[in-house]
């Protein structure tokens, strides 16, 4: 006969990890809280390393597993969902060898975007890093169908995208100028999708609409996301009231005002959820 968990385990909040090299994974972030808000979150930067998008696969593997192995042994979480496309499409292999706790990682969603597109003119706008990966390659293959694919490694925009989150003044120019190659007119096609493969881009996509040459769909994979986390960790229980939000940074602590400001703080039944800001 198969004996059913401990009482307590089974009532027990799982807690989940998120981590980005900076606030990009706040995208994925404030829709993982929004589907589970029986989980306890806890969101992590590695902001002494950010970008990550220019390093080199050797160092970016080396600092990745560093940031976790910290992580991990103060934080204890049962999953962790890797909130960046330059990490997921190269680290993740390591990270699960190395873990026993599950991973959910953040690759480009070539898959939905080209079964969409209509023009089978499909634009990758990502990092140096993340074009670069032979993981984007295999998606490319794999999934790319009849589309063609332009992979576009945009070297300022999250950088620029930190930046206007902060408030500092960023240009229509410089946002102009780093999406420019992500669309394509090839005779009397023109690209009709956009898969936004660094998190950080849905945060400013307001100033990418703004300024795009013609509108096009946007792909975010954050709900697809959040949906594999939640299958992962099974069904939403009761929580009585709402976890706080942890927050870590490696360098400087994080803006709690912007991040309640992109993530919300209002749990389901209009409570404040308290924000706990830690810098390591
Ligand atoms: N947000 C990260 C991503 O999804 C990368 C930003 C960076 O550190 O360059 O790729």
């Amino acid at each position: 006969m198969s004996s059913l968990p401990p009482l307590s385990a089974a009532l027990r909040a799982p807690t989940i990890l998120v981590f980005d090299s900076g606030l990009g994974g706040l995208s994925v972030f404030r829709e993982l809280t929004r589907v589970r808000p029986d989980a306890h979150f806890i969101y992590a930067a590695d902001d002494a390393g950010f970008p990550y998008g220019p390093r080199d696969e050797q160092d970016l593997i080396g600092r990745v597993t560093a940031v976790m192995d910290a992580l991990i042994a103060r934080l204890a979480p049962d999953a962790v969902v890797i909130a960046c496309n330059t990490a997921s499409t190269l680290v993740l292999p390591v990270l699960r060898a190395r873990y026993a706790i599950p991973f959910v990682g953040t690759v480009p969603a070539i898959k939905p975007a080209c079964e969409g597109s209509l023009t089978k003119q499909v634009s990758v706008l990502a990092t140096p890093g993340t074009v670069k990966r032979d993981y984007t390659q295999a998606l490319i293959r794999d999934f790319a169908g009849n589309c063609h694919v332009t992979l576009v490694g945009a070297t300022r925009l999250a950088p620029l995208s930190e930046a206007a989150m902060a408030g500092a003044p960023v240009a229509d120019e410089d946002f102009a100028a780093e999406i420019a190659p992500a669309f394509v007119r090839e005779g009397r096609d023109r690209t009709d999708t956009v898969v936004l493969a660094c998190t950080h881009y849905p945060l400013v996509l307001d100033r990418l609409e703004k300024v795009a040459p013609w509108p096009v769909r946007w792909v975010d994979p954050a709900a697809a996301i959040a949906r594999r986390l939640s299958s992962l960790i099974g069904p939403v229980a009761f929580a009585a009231s709402p976890m706080p939000l942890r927050l870590f940074s490696t360098g400087r602590p994080l803006d709690a005002a912007l991040v309640e400001r992109i993530v919300g703080r209002r749990s389901r039944r209009g409570e404040l959820v308290p924000l706990d800001v830690v810098a390591m």
